[in-house]
């Protein structure tokens, strides 16, 4: 890249980051010659955290691997899940059942925890308020919501948008696993405290278990790298930039894992924040 490209890029990246509510940026030192050269300091990362191998949720079927076939079996788990109805116990006022969408091939999932008013109608992910700013991230991180795949924890609305139990986050967790060694993404980023417990198999708080990668384990043995952040609701009633600093400080790593730049014309943030 020439001199003014490199500028360019700079400046677009510390754009994005500004609208994300980034007050810093990481300066870079030049060597004595003047010469901007090598891969940026990289800081230093966090233990990873490992779910525990007895983790095996479901008897693993023989998956189709040709990426055609992943719409099929994406499919067929949603069949299955409408057949043996995991959330037939839960205190529901469900429509519709959201089981997911986006780009079966995907590099990257995002998992939420439960579908909410605007979801239940539509049968679609993300697609309220916090599914705006949601659609945001994506777009801060050069991505488009066709080029990723959206899911939940739970694919239907618990009454008055209560927290799955854990009871809740059991039934489901399985489909979710499938779903996920289906799509066999590069990266996981999981939203909200529920989303990384389940697919972390592990307890703790959204304060500790942010902004380093963690492991989710498929029974057979695949691991896919997760990094757990806030929920956007939570950030839309935090609407601050502390907290808009930490969410995007978590998306960077995952930009780095996965070499993605920032979008060259950032979105700006959902309107005012919380009204
Ligand atoms: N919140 C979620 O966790 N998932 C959705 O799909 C919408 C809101």
């Amino acid at each position: 890249m020439d001199e003014d490209g490199a500028r360019r890029a700079a400046r677009q990246h510390a754009e994005t980051a500004r609208l994300l509510g980034v007050d810093f940026v990481p300066m870079y030192r030049l060597p004595p010659d003047g010469t901007a050269s090598g891969p940026a300091p990289v800081a230093p990362m966090a233990p990873i955290i490992e779910a525990k191998p007895a983790d095996v949720l479901y008897q693993r079927a023989a998956l189709p691997v040709g990426s055609k076939d992943k719409l099929k079996a994406l499919d067929a788990l949603r069949a299955r899940y409408e057949l043996e109805a995991p959330h037939k116990g839960f205190v529901t006022a469900f429509t519709n059942i959201v089981f997911g969408e986006g780009d079966p091939n995907a590099r990257l999932v995002f998992i939420g925890e439960a579908p909410g008013e605007e979801e239940d109608r539509t049968g679609r992910p993300f697609v309220g308020r916090s599914g705006d700013l949601l659609t945001k991230m994506i777009t801060a991180m050069g991505l488009s919501r066709e080029q990723v795949y959206i899911c939940n924890l739970l694919k239907t609305r618990p009454l008055n948008n209560a927290t799955p139990t854990p009871a809740e986050a059991a039934a489901c967790a399985p489909y979710l696993f499938e779903q996920i060694e289906i799509i066999n993404p590069d990266a996981i980023v999981t939203l909200g405290l529920p989303a990384a417990k389940a697919v972390l198999q592990c307890d703790g708080t959204m304060g500790g278990l942010r902004s380093r990668w963690g492991n989710m384990l498929l029974p057979g043995g695949t691991r896919i790298p997760v990094m757990p952040t806030y929920h956007p609701a939570y950030l839309l009633r935090n609407y601050n930039p502390e907290t808009r600093a930490k969410v995007w400080a978590d998306l960077q790593l995952v930009m780095d894992k996965l070499g993605l730049k920032p979008a060259a014309t950032p979105t700006p943030p959902p309107g005012n924040g919380p009204g």
